[in-house]
């Protein structure tokens, strides 16, 4: 995720840019960059913090009227000067901000490469402004060449575009990546997200997919890009303060993060191409394979650990990175897959240098595009959840569940699964984000009203099965964390072994049942807790008949076992949230957390 933003008008566009930039600095701040236009295209950029880019170059001074400016998170290539945007064609005319992914960059560089175009940073954006040029020289306008460009891109993009040869003008595109235009007078603005603009002007456009608009001080004019058509849009007047816009209209960054799960599963499974396949030759060579992390990571790390059994028929261990050096051993045939978000966790990069120390080879799977982690491993593999603001981890989660359910299916395929078979379940994981939004508007009024419910309760337990026990692992977290109340996790045959004991009348239970073979052993573990008076709250599959034999049933649209995490993790989240919110307590600032756990 990263930030764009534009200007075009009478006034000076770099102080307005550098402005709008500092507002935007929650969706990406591991670099920056503004270029204007006033003659010929003006640059600067760096890696770093946008002030401290700014103390160093004056950002500022830049001269012109018209200009555009990002804020980047690393996706391809580290935080540099060379990889920061704006990125320019090889002639110097064309520059261009981008927010999203370009799946096809590599073979798109080899054809402008052909085509005497010189590349300098190692971005799949820097592939755009070069294609543009390359229309241009054909002798189309810069609008033409950018729709042409268009056509031949594959991914997501919210772009905006300056031009020498066009001066007086900006044209911006979306596909899947958020863009939204602010109307002033005698002046428009466009940016990823309305905070950046909301100072300038209440006035704002939305640019919906597969919409192109031309920016001048005069006028914006939106078209569609394949066909041209003029799109007639009038503007909406938006009453939200700065930080309001910020969180997108949520009340906290926590409820803006769960719903963004699924744009973080859709852009993590996109990207994960080069990097996956190497960790599944690794993984393959490896004679014993740990998958070491902590908190919400380590059930993450525990879902892979399911799929990997049930699917490629591998069995590996998953374990708690402090606990790693009291109780694993390594040598020269072992792998550690780490899985850190923030690729900064201590404990995950001390038993990272343990395994290292013993010969062990090691990936990482983080958020954090050259972080610690990154610097400790052979094989690097991302996850593209974005900046997570909220303390409490959840589209991350997601981002990592979705990149390690990818992983099992490749490993599957190598091993023993069928290639049609893997071919049709990645297919199916693609298509997860739109059931994943389902579940997000379907769940929540039902969930809200539970948690008007269940917020006064003491202790509130949950059940699992299989690849439901780490979820329900992180249905407990997820409660502790920000409502402070006691949730303790169980797999769901464990809790006759002494749990049991403490369920009484009214105890909340809640009992996560994926579909799959454990269904039928999860009823009688669901009747268990039923007859010493437990109040049950089921989460299954719609049209199961444990409905009728439970006191909350939260319905959860069909899939297949495997990919269930995805789904049945979203109303545990939604209820932590509602009833912190009940609670009056602050979700997005939990007692005694950080974000970031740098002690051992
Ligand atoms: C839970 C949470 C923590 C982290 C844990 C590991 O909401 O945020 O449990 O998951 O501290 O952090 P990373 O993934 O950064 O290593």
């Amino acid at each position: 995720m990263c930030g764009i933003v534009g200007y075009v008008g009478a006034r000076r566009a770099a102080p307005l840019l550098l402005d709008a930039l500092k507002r935007l600095e929650y969706r990406g701040y591991d670099s920056a960059g503004i270029a204007t236009v006033f003659k010929k295209l003006h640059v600067k950029k760096d890696k770093g913090r946008i002030h401290e880019i700014d103390r160093k170059l004056k950002l500022a001074d830049l001269p012109g009227n018209v200009g555009i400016a990002h804020t980047r998170w690393a996706t391809h290539g580290k935080p540099s000067r060379a990889n920061a945007h704006p990125h320019l064609d090889s002639s110097g005319k064309v520059a261009v901000v981008h927010n999203g992914i370009i799946e096809n960059y590599l073979e798109l560089r080899q054809f402008l490469r052909k085509h005497g175009h010189r590349f300098v940073s190692e971005t799949d954006t820097e592939v755009i402004p070069n294609l543009i040029s390359y229309f241009m020289h054909q002798g189309k306008n810069l609008e033409r060449s950018i729709r042409e460009t268009t056509k031949r891109l594959k991914g997501s993009y919210a772009m905006a575009i300056a031009c020498v040869e066009e001066p007086d003008k900006i044209i911006v595109v979306r596909k899947e990546s958020p863009l939204i235009l602010g109307i002033g007078n005698g002046e428009a603005f466009l940016a990823s997200d309305i905070p950046a603009v909301l100072s300038h002007t209440k006035r704002i456009l939305v640019l919906e997919n597969g919409e192109m608009a031309v920016l001048t001080p005069a006028k914006i004019s939106i078209k569609r890009i394949a066909s041209g058509a003029v799109v007639k849009r009038k503007p909406m007047v938006v009453t939200w303060t700065a930080e309001m816009a910020e969180k997108m209209g949520y009340p906290h960054f926590t409820l803006k993060e769960i719903f963004q799960q699924p744009d973080a599963v859709r852009d993590t499974l996109r990207a994960a191409t080069g990097e996956l396949e190497k960790l599944v030759k690794l993984l393959l060579k490896a004679e014993r394979i740990y998958i070491i992390a902590c908190g919400t990571s380590y059930h993450a790390a525990l879902v892979c650990k399911y799929a990997l059994a049930k699917l490629a028929d591998m069995s590996v261990e998953a374990v708690i990175s402090s606990e790693f050096q009291e109780s694993c051993r390594v040598d020269g045939k072992t792998v550690i897959l780490a899985i850190t978000q923030s690729g900064e966790t201590a404990d995950t990069l001390k038993a990272v240098q343990v395994a290292k120390a013993g010969g062990a080879k090691v990936a990482c799977l983080t958020n954090a595009v050259g972080s610690s982690i990154t610097r400790e491993s052979n094989i690097v593999c991302h996850i593209y959840a974005g900046p997570e603001v909220s303390v409490v981890a959840t589209k991350t989660f997601a981002a990592q569940v979705a990149y390690l359910l990818l992983l099992a299916i490749h490993l599957a395929r190598e091993r023993s699964l069928p290639k049609s078979k893997a071919d049709e379940l990645i297919k199916r994981l693609g298509g997860i984000s739109d059931a994943m939004r389902a579940v997000l508007t379907g769940v929540e009024p039902q969930v809200k009203k539970l948690a008007r419910r269940y917020c006064s309760a003491e202790h509130i337990y949950l059940i699992g099965r299989g690849i439901g026990y780490p979820l329900v692992m992180e249905g407990a977290l997820k409660l502790k964390e920000i409502t402070y109340i006691h949730s303790e996790a169980m797999p769901a045959g464990e809790l006759k072994h002494g749990t049991l004991a403490l369920i009484d009348q009214g105890t909340p239970v809640i009992a996560v049942v994926p579909p799959g073979e454990s269904r039928v052993r999860m009823a009688g573990n669901v009747e268990e807790a039923k007859a010493r008076g437990a109040t049950v709250i089921a989460v299954a599959e719609e049209g199961d008949d444990m409905k009728g034999h439970v006191d909350e049933f939260i319905p959860i649209p069909p899939t297949e076992e495997l990919f269930s995490p995805l789904l049945y993790i979203i109303p545990l989240q939604l209820l932590a949230y509602h009833i912190t919110v009940e609670l009056g307590q602050d979700p997005d600032r939990p007692r005694s957390l950080a974000k970031s756990v740098t002690v051992e």
